[in-house]
């Protein structure tokens, strides 16, 4: 009976996708050569390790054919559907390891997908590296650079068509001042004072992406003077007071006396830092000492872009060669292996999507392979 059997392989390889319960498994095949006439139970709903329910028109065929050939045929297809959507939830379930807990408890996978400059092609793209293993995204109320209305359908798409929670994702956004914004398109009043600013801006963010909080809000860069750094960071923490912020940050701030300042003076203190990571500012080397000393993540950005000469070493081509990655992978592999740095990559390639993610995996690299970096870094 071809259609028994193409079922019976269909209903192991869901089970096997999803790790449903071996008992279950053992259950829909016992019973099958004992069952007298095709059961057809309505909407049988199967938990996935408590996170997910597959609901489907769930048949048990029995020996006996009963001559419906349509019946087949909707099982068929209808658990060829759900093999379908297990495969892709499957392929987005990652590893534990992958995720650092930050100084607000919030857990923050060790690579983020950055959005940047991706206009009408940020909802796709966001789907894609979910899909590929991306839990973290990095955004920000910016209509110049980012498309946040992107993300937020790219979220909407992912938990509706993918059984994913909000909370499986880490999504991180920015208040940008109006120094970083387009006068055409500015996502807030810009008469307001400041405060009202922020709210409006983290308003428009939360809508944009269409939840009811932020895993992590980062201020773009420190403001004009530190004064109104401090003020926009007191509505940041009033965000956190609220529920409708997780964790706190700042970016482009590369003078590590403004960064302590900031740290000084915080209630709820930063958890992240997000910098250009380049030879100009000696890879901010003290910025980094002072985030590893205070449990502090640096979220680096034009990782690979603006350091063409650490991609091309002859030194890391060797080990390249030694682990079979491409230069790209050892430099993110370098950086995410020291603890501190948790990169940003904003590829558009699949392949790369995969490759960057694979990074989280690969082992330790030796003392003396990170010394090739250390040196390139100038950190040793
Ligand atoms: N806070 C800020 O002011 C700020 C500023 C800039 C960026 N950011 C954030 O950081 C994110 C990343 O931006 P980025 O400036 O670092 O650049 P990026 O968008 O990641 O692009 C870097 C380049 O690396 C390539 N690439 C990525 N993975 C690769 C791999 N495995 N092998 C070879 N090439 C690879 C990409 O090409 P392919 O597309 O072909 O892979 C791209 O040309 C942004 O999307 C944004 O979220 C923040």
């Amino acid at each position: 009976m071809e259609q028994l059997e193409e079922i019976n392989l269909l209903m192991a390889q869901f089970c096997r996708i999803t790790q449903i319960s071996v008992a279950l498994q053992a259950v829909t095949f016992l019973l099958v050569p004992e069952l007298i006439n095709i059961v057809v139970c309505d909407r049988v709903s199967l938990s996935y390790r408590g996170r997910c329910t597959y609901t489907w028109r769930h048949v048990l065929v029995g020996e006996e054919d009963p001559g419906d050939v349509d019946i087949y045929d909707t099982a068929r297809d209808s658990i060829k559907d759900q093999v379908k959507m297990a495969s892709r939830i499957s392929s987005v379930e990652v590893n534990p390891s992958h995720f650092v807990r930050t100084l607000s408890g919030v857990r923050m996978p060790k690579l983020i997908y950055g959005t940047a400059w991706k206009k009408e092609q940020t909802e796709d793209l966001v789907v894609q590296a979910v899909r590929k293993g991306f839990r973290g995204i990095d955004t920000a109320c910016q209509p110049k650079h980012y498309h946040e209305p992107g993300v937020g359908a790219a979220l909407k798409r992912l938990i509706e068509e993918d059984g994913l929670k909000r909370e499986d994702l880490f999504i991180q956004t920015k208040f940008t001042s109006l120094d970083g914004q387009d006068p055409a398109r500015i996502p807030y009043d810009q008469n307001a004072p400041l405060t009202t600013q922020v709210q409006q801006s983290l308003e428009a963010s939360l809508k944009n992406l269409g939840t009811t909080y932020i895993d992590s809000l980062v201020m773009h860069s420190p403001m004009r003077t530190m004064s109104q750094t401090l003020e926009v960071w007191k509505v940041f923490e009033s965000f956190v007071d609220d529920g409708k912020v997780k964790q706190l940050g700042i970016s482009n701030c590369y003078e590590v006396t403004d960064f302590r300042q900031l740290f000084a003076a915080a209630r709820i203190r930063p958890s992240v830092i997000q910098n250009r990571f380049y030879k100009q500012t000696r890879y901010d080397k003290e910025i980094r000492k002072f985030c590893k000393e205070n449990g502090i993540f640096y979220q680096s950005f034009w990782t690979l872009s603006a350091n063409p000469h650490i991609l091309s070493d002859k030194k890391v081509s060797e080990l390249c060669y030694a682990h079979k990655q491409t230069s790209a992978q050892m430099l993110f592999a370098y950086l995410a292996q020291t603890g501190v740095v948790t990169p940003l990559t904003g590829t558009t390639d699949p392949k790369h999507m995969e490759e960057d993610l694979q990074v989280l995996d690969m082992p330790e690299l030796t003392p003396q392979e990170k010394s090739v970096f250390g040196k390139l870094i100038g950190d040793e």
